[in-house]
């Protein structure tokens, strides 16, 4: 049966800008993430994507509205163990390896044992295993990108938010990335909700979220079978 992950209704998002005049960014969003989901999260640069995934990760909170994680467990424990983030702008912490950054939530989240092997097996999955033991400074930025995604995913978080994980990757290398991110995660309950500018990549996921002048309106991907 499906299990509801995240709720959230009527959420609205404002910024006072410079001149203490409001912004509305989002206003009167409704979805739902169900286990299984893989939603594509689209709209033009501005429109409100990450906020809105930062808003679904816990990391912001809505100005109106209402937010809920059924399925995810108590607020406190959303992160890094039930969500897994996958941040637009460089993530990974410059004084460790690819490695250790990829280590780094399981041991946050109490998994020591596994958190070095677990790192090295998903490096070596997504092709990266040669960066290893590379600090952020020496991966390129599309490199760097995949690595965060790696560390997302290597602790089996119910949830996923990935912010344009292939922003910075050529189109062959996104699809192969991607190859390798729904393997992961085939077979299991974890959703998927990736911000993306990709059409390829988008086309992929079953579900479409078109963010426009504030709103929301959902749709199934229209290259998807699943239709
Ligand atoms: N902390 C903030 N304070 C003020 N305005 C903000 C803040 N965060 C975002 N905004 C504004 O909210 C709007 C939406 O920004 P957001 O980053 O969510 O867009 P996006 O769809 O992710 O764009 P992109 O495709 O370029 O990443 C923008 O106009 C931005 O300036
Ligand atoms: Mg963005």
């Amino acid at each position: 049966m499906d299990e509801m992950f995240v709720a959230a209704s009527g959420v609205g998002r404002d910024f006072s800008d410079g001149n203490l005049d409001r912004v509305t960014v989002l206003s009167d969003v409704d979805c739902d993430i169900g286990s299984g989901a893989r939603i594509a999260l689209v709209g033009p640069s501005g429109s409100g994507k990450t906020t809105l995934l930062h808003i679904l990760g816990g990391l912001d909170k809505p100005t109106s509205g209402r937010i809920e994680w059924p399925g995810l467990g108590p607020f406190e424990e959303l992160r890094p163990r039930n969500i897994g983030f996958v941040f637009q702008s460089p993530s990974l912490f410059p004084a460790l390896t690819a490695a250790q950054n990829v280590s780094l939530p399981m041991i946050l989240a109490g998994a020591q044992d596994v958190a070095e092997r677990t790192a090295a097996s998903i490096l070596e999955a997504f092709g990266l295993g040669e960066l290893a033991d590379k600090l952020p400074e020496e991966l390129s930025g599309g490199q760097a990108q995949r690595v965060a995604m790696a560390r997302a995913l290597a602790i089996r978080p119910k949830l996923i938010l990935a912010d344009e994980p292939t922003g910075q990757l050529d189109s062959v290398t996104a699809q192969l990335f991607f190859d390798t991110v729904l393997e992961r995660i085939e077979n299991t309950e974890s959703a998927l909700v990736v911000a993306t500018h990709d059409e390829a990549v988008a086309a992929r996921m079953v579900t479409r979220w078109t963010l426009k002048h504030g709103r929301l309106k959902k749709a199934a991907a229209p290259s998807n079978e699943a239709g």
